[in-house]
């Protein structure tokens, strides 16, 4: 009689945890981009996999503007969970395009944030990073904006409560879930119009304000560290912080003027030994912490994932 009662009792708190307070939303039991840990750490003190111009994604190795091999959903399982792309226009309709959109179209922007949105919709517990650029300064309000709303991401993005945030002010990757609002999107110039201009409560942020980024498009392999685009007024180590860690190299024999991504050592660049080593020569300017983005190249290549897994402690 007893031990049915203390059963009894068993059971009770099994399906009624509130009695002791340990009542956690379902969204926990699976954990925040797949983690537990990571539900209570904060969104600048997370490391996450990038893809470098993830749009410009082909299978083909004479797709010589290709820097990635796999497709966006594909890209979202290999746990990539920061997007970088470049935005152009195609007909006054903003795409994301590689330099130019002749040499490499990726389609709009509205179609490529619909497949994103459908992957957020079907993984509730993920948070996810936008870093997009605009290197023709194209009207954030005329063609970034409406590519947001018309897609159905606007809801789920990210309004600080003030801007620029520090890298230790922000929300936890467990409150962004539970607020809805689990997708940062920068861009990194031409922001009403100017590189820094920043009105309060918008939903897409100054890259360059919160996130210093090192060399980009590097042709060395050893990836030597520096602060190389950052702004006013954050110090670099009050900022996230990305290392770019994608491999340019003279592709074409004899055109040494035209540098792509390197597919060839991939593997290398890629792999556990040369994110790391990269990660840590960041160090001097991020007060030891590790980077926030890791951003690659050819992310079915090597080991990025499993790198990420070891900067955040995992
Ligand atoms: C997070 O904090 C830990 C402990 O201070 C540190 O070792 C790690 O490098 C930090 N990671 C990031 C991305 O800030
Ligand atoms: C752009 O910035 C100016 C000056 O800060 C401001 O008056 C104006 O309302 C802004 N325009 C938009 C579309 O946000
Ligand atoms: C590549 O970077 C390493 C480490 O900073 C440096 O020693 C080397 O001289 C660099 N190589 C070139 C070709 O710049």
């Amino acid at each position: 009689m007893q031990l049915s009662l203390r059963l009894a009792a068993f059971i009770a708190i099994l399906y009624n945890s509130d009695v002791l307070g340990l009542s956690l939303p379902m969204r926990r039991a699976s954990g925040c981009n797949g983690h537990v840990e990571l539900c209570e750490r904060p969104y600048g003190n997370t490391t996450f996999l990038g893809s470098h111009d993830s749009f410009a994604f082909s299978g083909n190795p004479l797709a010589l503007a290709r820097t990635q091999e796999v497709d966006i959903p594909n890209q979202l399982k290999l746990g990539v969970r920061m997007l970088q792309a470049q935005g152009h226009l195609n007909k006054d309709v903003l795409h994301f395009c590689h330099t130019s959109c002749s040499l490499f179209d990726g389609g709009p922007v509205e179609k490529y944030l619909k497949t994103v949105k459908k992957f957020l919709d079907e993984n509730p517990n993920e948070v996810m990073t936008f870093v997009f650029t605009n290197p023709d300064n194209l009207d954030v309000e005329k063609y970034w904006k409406p590519a947001f709303d018309k897609s159905g991401m606007t809801p789920l993005l990210y309004v600080p409560s003030s801007t620029p945030m520090k890298r230790d002010d922000w929300p936890t990757l467990g409150e962004m879930i539970e607020s809805g609002q689990r997708v940062i999107a920068f861009l990194d110039k031409g922001i009403n119009g100017t590189d820094s201009d920043q009105p309060d409560g918008s939903f897409i942020l100054p890259e360059f304000k919160m996130v210093w980024e090192d060399t980009f498009s590097s042709t060395n392999s050893s990836f030597p560290c520096k602060v190389d685009r950052t702004e006013q007024p954050l110090q670099p180590t009050d900022q996230l912080n990305m290392i770019n860690h994608n491999l340019n190299a003279q592709v074409i024999p004899f055109v040494p003027s035209v540098l792509l991504s390197d597919r060839l050592n991939a593997p290398k660049t890629n792999g556990m030994i040369s994110i790391l080593a990269h990660a840590n020569g960041c160090t001097p300017f991020t007060d030891g912490r590790a980077p926030n983005f890791v951003l690659l190249d050819y992310v079915n290549i090597g080991q990025g994932m499993e790198a990420v897994n070891q900067l955040n402690g995992f």
